[in-house]
């Protein structure tokens, strides 16, 4: 037997039945009781070992491709029958309902859901910070005063004239009203929402995700804080990721890192790194004593270190998202694909 041209010919038959009746006979024309396949199969304990083995192989192989495709068919069909029945305007009480579509997290609360329980794993506890924020703790309390250029990197939507009140530009005023509320040691994160008025593109949005860990204890240095950035990283990408430190800048922690991930889209430069072949992703350091002390929290006593994870952007690369506006672009299109 030719199994090739018998496969072929089976299946275009199988596709062709338009009602059960004939999607039966053609099942029974191939592996019913008295079907081309089962007699096949019935002559071989006749047959030479080697030769049984080989036909054997071939011919069942041949059954199931052609049971799979007729279940299918079959599936089909039936899903066929049932919606010309829904559609032709009367009411019938047998009808199965229409199945629901089933909705599924959206991809920044899987992975915030993931490091919130790697972290509390590890001790930390998980705080909420106002969106709407005083100045004082979105920038005066983490040593970025009125007139500090740092304000300048982070293009801020104030609410009100006076300028005191203002959409959060980062995560990190929750550590200072962790440090108000509580007592050393303590080891807190704080994933949330941000927002910057600035131009957007492949990396940027104006609306994007961000969390904040935070480490205060005794003798704390840039070991423990390297360690943890470690775990974090190793927990969503399953193994340690190409990454590179460089000294960062900012005013509330001395000394400051930025952690960089290399580019998953490229290896030349691309629109999404900007040709730089590396994504900003985890900026961190130890914590500045004039914040610990702005905290209500003894320098000569306390140390730690804190971080701002780019959640938006970890999300990008641990799904292969191109554009950090597709998250909260509500196009249910990408949304389904997790
Ligand atoms: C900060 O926001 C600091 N608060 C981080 C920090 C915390 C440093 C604690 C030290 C200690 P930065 O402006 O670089 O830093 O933003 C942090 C991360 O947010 C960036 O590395 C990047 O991954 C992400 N990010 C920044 N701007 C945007 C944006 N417009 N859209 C999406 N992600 C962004």
């Amino acid at each position: 037997m030719d199994f090739e041209a018998t496969s072929r010919q089976a299946l275009e038959e199988i596709a062709r039945c338009a009602d059960a009746s004939s999607l039966r006979a053609v099942e029974r024309e191939y592996v019913g009781r008295k079907g081309t396949v089962t007699s096949l199969l019935a002559t071989l304990p006749t047959l030479e070992p080697r030769e049984r083995r080989e036909l054997g192989r071939n011919a069942n192989r041949l059954k199931q491709v052609i049971l799979e495709a007729v279940e299918a068919r079959s599936a089909e069909l039936a899903a066929a029958e049932v919606q010309a029945r829904r559609s032709d305007g009367s009411f019938d009480a047998t009808l199965p309902p229409a199945p629901l579509d089933a909705g599924s997290l959206h991809p920044i609360t899987q992975v915030t859901r993931e490091l919130e329980d790697l972290f509390e794993s590890m001790g930390y506890a998980i705080l909420d910070g106002p969106e709407v924020e005083l100045d004082f703790y979105n920038f005066e309390a983490l040593n970025i005063g009125r007139d500090h250029p740092a304000r300048d990197s982070q293009d801020t939507f104030y609410c009100g004239p006076d300028d005191h009140l203002l959409l959060r530009t980062h995560t990190s005023p929750v550590q200072v009203r962790a440090m108000q509320t509580l007592t050393p040691p303590f080891r807190v994160i704080a994933p949330g929402r941000v927002f910057r008025n600035e131009a957007t593109d492949a990396t940027h949005d104006h609306t994007f995700f961000q969390m904040e860990g935070m480490v205060v204890d005794r003798g704390i240095s840039l070991a423990h804080m390297l360690g943890a950035m470690k775990t974090l990283l190793r927990k969503i990408f399953g193994l340690d990721p190409d990454v590179r430190l460089r000294p960062g800048y900012f005013p509330f922690v001395e000394p400051g890192i930025e952690l960089d991930a290399r580019c998953p889209f490229c290896r030349e430069g691309c629109n999404v790194c900007k040709a730089r072949r590396w994504i900003e992703l985890l900026p961190c350091g130890l914590v500045h004593p004039h914040v610990l002390r702005s905290g209500g929290i003894d320098p000569d006593e306390w140390s730690g270190f804190a971080f701002g994870l780019g959640l938006s952007r970890l999300v990008m690369l641990r799904f292969g998202i191109n554009d950090v506006r597709l998250l909260l672009g509500s196009d249910i299109r990408f949304l389904e694909q997790f």
